[in-house]
């Protein structure tokens, strides 16, 4: 493990940059927001980001970072828990939703770190106590996520553990691209997912119900390319979405075991590096082209940023799960969901 300083914030603290990883896969880890700030495959950086920690604070597209309480979307930032209306901030302020854990979520909180090593890998413990009312959300949480680098597998590991009942869905939004980030646009790599089933969001990109992507542009059940034509058809879903930003139900038929645990195979994302196999027990994943990525500020190296740069392949639950009783985690009870990125060989 290599640990150096990255930056300072605002308010003179520092962020602290940790490297893992061997010859496939090397990560290099802020403790601001968990970001993973590098990726890379081969030596090649797979990854959007900055060079410093001002590019993540002033970008809103949270940028390889920890998401939490809640990620993705809750109508309204409006939610009834046990009897009780919880009002959230509303801070996608055009579509009046909450997002990504609001107007300060995990992406913009200095996370406690650890370092391991065992037989298996190198691993990070990212370690933070989200008090009772933060963001308006019920219960103190006590979180945990372990960044594991073993041979070509990169892994994240979330935990958490609650004093009262709230809802709670967490992810990473690591933007990838594997071309290489500074490889262009995605539009000559291809996507497989297995998934039957996709949620049908209203132009508040809320779902409104649970359909086949039978026949739909979003059956990615063989590989596809993630062209322009695909991602600006007429398709209605897609019209809506601004290009491909959905939420795909993953099939479990086919799995890995992966620390002693059972991971579905969810998708593949492939580009002139070589592929990644996304698993998971988490049973969704949000699929984002980077449609909103552009933006004056570059990205590491003077890179510029670009719509369709990357692919976000979100874990997590469906949107707005608190108002269909869903992604509620009781208090007491262990939240334990593991997204396993596999690198070829
Ligand atoms: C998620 C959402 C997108 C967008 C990004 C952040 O992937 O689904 O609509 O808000 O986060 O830019």
């Amino acid at each position: 493990m290599n640990k150096y300083l990255f930056d300072k914030l605002p308010c003179g603290c520092e962020v602290t940059a940790y490297e893992i990883g061997n010859d496939t896969v090397r990560a290099t880890i802020l403790n601001y927001g968990g970001i993973i700030q590098k990726l890379l495959y081969r030596g090649t950086d797979i990854i959007g980001g900055y060079d410093k920690i001002e590019g993540y604070r002033v970008s809103d597209g949270y940028q390889g970072a920890l998401i939490g309480r809640y990620a993705n979307r809750i109508r309204g930032g409006r939610f009834t828990l046990n009897g009780v209306d919880y009002q959230l901030a509303q801070n996608e302020s055009a579509r009046g939703n909450h997002l990504h854990g609001g107007d300060i979520g995990y992406d913009a909180k200095l996370w406690d770190v650890e370092y391991k090593q065992d037989c298996d890998g190198e691993h990070l413990i990212l370690t933070l106590t989200d008090p009772d009312g933060t963001e308006n959300y019920p219960g103190t949480v006590n979180v945990r996520v372990t960044y594991s680098v073993c041979g070509e597998n990169f892994s994240i590991h979330y935990e958490a553990v609650s004093d009262k009942d709230t809802p709670f869905n967490m992810t990473n939004h690591a933007y990838l691209n594997m071309n290489g980030i500074a490889g262009g646009q995605i539009y000559d790599q291809t996507l497989q997912v297995n998934a039957d089933f996709m949620s049908k969001v209203d132009e508040h990109l809320i779902p409104v119900d649970k359909v086949p992507v039978d026949g739909t542009a979003f059956d990615f059940r063989t590989p596809k390319l993630l062209s322009r034509e695909l991602m600006t058809c007429d398709d209605p879903q897609m019209v809506i979405g601004g290009g491909l930003d959905h939420n795909l139900y993953i099939t479990t038929d086919e799995a890995t075991l992966y620390q002693g645990k059972k991971l579905s195979k969810a998708a593949v994302f492939a580009g002139k590096l070589g592929a990644l196999t996304l698993y998971t027990d988490k049973p969704c994943v949000q699929f984002y082209a980077a449609n909103f990525m552009e933006g004056e500020y570059p990205f590491k190296g003077g890179l510029k940023r670009e719509k369709n740069g990357a692919l976000c392949l979100e874990t997590q639950f469906a949107p707005d799960g608190p108002n269909r009783g869903e992604a509620i985690l009781k208090a007491g009870d262990k939240y334990d969901y593991t997204a396993l990125f596999r690198f070829d060989v």
